[in-house]
Parts: structure tokens; sequence; C-alpha cells
């Protein structure tokens, strides 16, 4: 589904990304781990493809087809959605008008909407600018609403468990795995085939808890440095720190 070949990312003519390869494959959903300014965020930022971020090498494969060259929305067209680590307030934009956006009104939608909103406790913002003046867990939930709005077919969250109580973050857990969640008429498919794919940057791993991923990667400067079991990945990282990553050069 997703393929990334040897990716070279310049940032105001600094190397950044130093020759990123990964593969996440249909239905499955992947962790990245890594220390602060490891580069997660900006792999990330490149896949969506804004244009600060200098492809100066490689190729982003999407279903096949080289995106390297796709505007913003021609990506969310293919169906890459993102939630950012820092999403961005917009004034004069209310969640109202994204999420009418996003569903035309159909019948089935406006049920599904609705059910929605109640659900997961997003009234009271429907007449809020997008983001202003929430606090760090509100403006993740509402992200996280408008992307299980859209369900797109492969969903990267930067950080969704950053700055959010547990409380939220159950709550988190459980938008996440909705807009993972495939459905067909409103039937949910089963396991295997019954998820969408994606990757989930996180730090701590707290949401792991909640969302079940297939297989992690440790990005270490720039790169992806080895990848295995998630679980067992973030009992390493816990008991010895990164810096035994950066000592370890199994690369795997
Ligand atoms: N717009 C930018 N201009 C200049 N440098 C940038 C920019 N965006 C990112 N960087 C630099 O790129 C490096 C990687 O940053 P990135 O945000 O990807 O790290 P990260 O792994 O997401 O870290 P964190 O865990 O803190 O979110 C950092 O050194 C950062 O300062
Ligand atoms: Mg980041």
């Amino acid at each position: 589904m997703l393929k990334i070949n040897n990716l070279h990312v310049n940032i105001e003519n600094k190397e950044v990304l130093k020759g990123v390869n990964l593969e996440i494959p249909h239905n499955e959903v992947h962790s990245l781990f890594g220390p602060n300014g490891s580069g997660k965020s900006v792999l990330i930022s490149t896949i969506m493809g804004y244009p600060e971020y200098e492809i100066t090498g490689g190729e982003i494969l999407f279903n096949g087809q080289n995106i390297n060259q796709l505007s913003i929305d021609e990506r969310v067209k293919l169906g890459i959605g993102v939630s950012e680590q820092r999403p961005p307030t917009i004034k004069g934009v209310k969640l109202r008008n994204l999420i009418e956006l996003l569903m035309p009104g159909e019948i089935q939608d406006e049920t599904f909407r609705k059910g929605m909103l109640e659900r997961f406790n997003m009234d009271k913002f429907l007449d809020r600018n997008i983001n202003d003046g929430l606090s760090g867990g509100e403006t993740k939930k509402s992200e996280l609403f408008l992307l299980m709005l859209a369900r797109p077919e492969f969903l990267i969250l930067d950080e969704p468990d950053s700055g959010v109580d547990p409380e939220h973050l159950k709550k988190i857990g459980a938008m996440i795995n909705e807009t993972l969640q495939k459905k067909i008429q409103g039937n949910e498919l089963c396991n295997p085939y019954g998820r969408n794919s994606g990757l989930i940057a996180t730090h701590s791993a707290v949401i792991l808890e909640y969302v079940h991923t297939d297989k992690a990667h440790i990005m270490l400067d720039g790169k992806i440095h080895c990848s295995g079991n998630p679980a067992v990945m973030m009992d390493q990282i816990k008991s010895n720190g990164y810096s035994y990553c950066i000592n370890c050069h199994q690369n795997i």
C-alpha cells in the first residue's frame, strides 16, 4: 500500500531524512518510534506533500503510484489522511463547516454523522473555529473526528497520545479504531481484512494500549534503524532508552 524507497529530504538545504525505507502493506498498521528530532514528523509531512520539504532522492509509492510530485489535495483524494502533531488553528472556519464539506448530507451519512457526534461528545465544538482555544486533548479529538468522517484508506497519526489525559486517551483510541475499521454498507468486516492501513508516530506508545499495531520501526537521525514487534521494541526502549539503539548496529 505505502512503500518508501531510499527517501532523502532537505529542509532549508539541510538533509533531515537520510535514506528512509519503509513498507506498510494493505490491512496493516505500523508504529513509528524515535527520539525527539529524529525525523518522524518530517517523514509524515513529506508523505503528505508539504512544500517546504524538498525531496532530493528516492520515491514514495502509494498503491504502486509514485506520488512525489502530487499536491496535498491530490494525495488526500487518493485516500491518505493525516492528523498532525500540532494541528493549526483556522479562524473563520467552524468544525460544522468542515463536517459538511466532508459529508455532503446523504441520509445514511446524516444518521452516521449524528451518531458519531453523540458517541464522541463533539456537539459542543460544532460552532467553534477549527482548534481555536481547544485544549491539547480536545484538538486531537477534533482532528480525529474529521478523519473518522473522511475515512481515509491510509491513516497517519503524528503523536495522537501526546498531552492527552487517560480518560481522553481511551476515547481517542476508540476513535482511531473506528477510523481504521473497514465497513461495507455499515457492516464491519471481520479480521484480518477488516482494517485500513496506517502509521502511528508515538513517543510514549501509550496509545498502543488501545490500538494494536502489526509492526514497529525505530527512526534515528533521519533513517529507519530497525523494525520488529511493537510491544517488544517498546519494552526495550523503556528499559534501555534510545541511547542503546544508537549504539546497536543490528539494523534488522
Ligand atoms: N520547518 C523546519 N525548519 C527547519 N528545521 C526543521 C523543520 N521541521 C523540522 N525540522 C528539523 O528536522 C529535524 C526532525 O524534526 P521532526 O519534527 O521530524 O522530529 P520528530 O522525530 O518528529 O521529533 P518529536 O519526537 O519531538 O516530535 C529536527 O532537527 C527539526 O528541528
Ligand atoms: Mg514529531
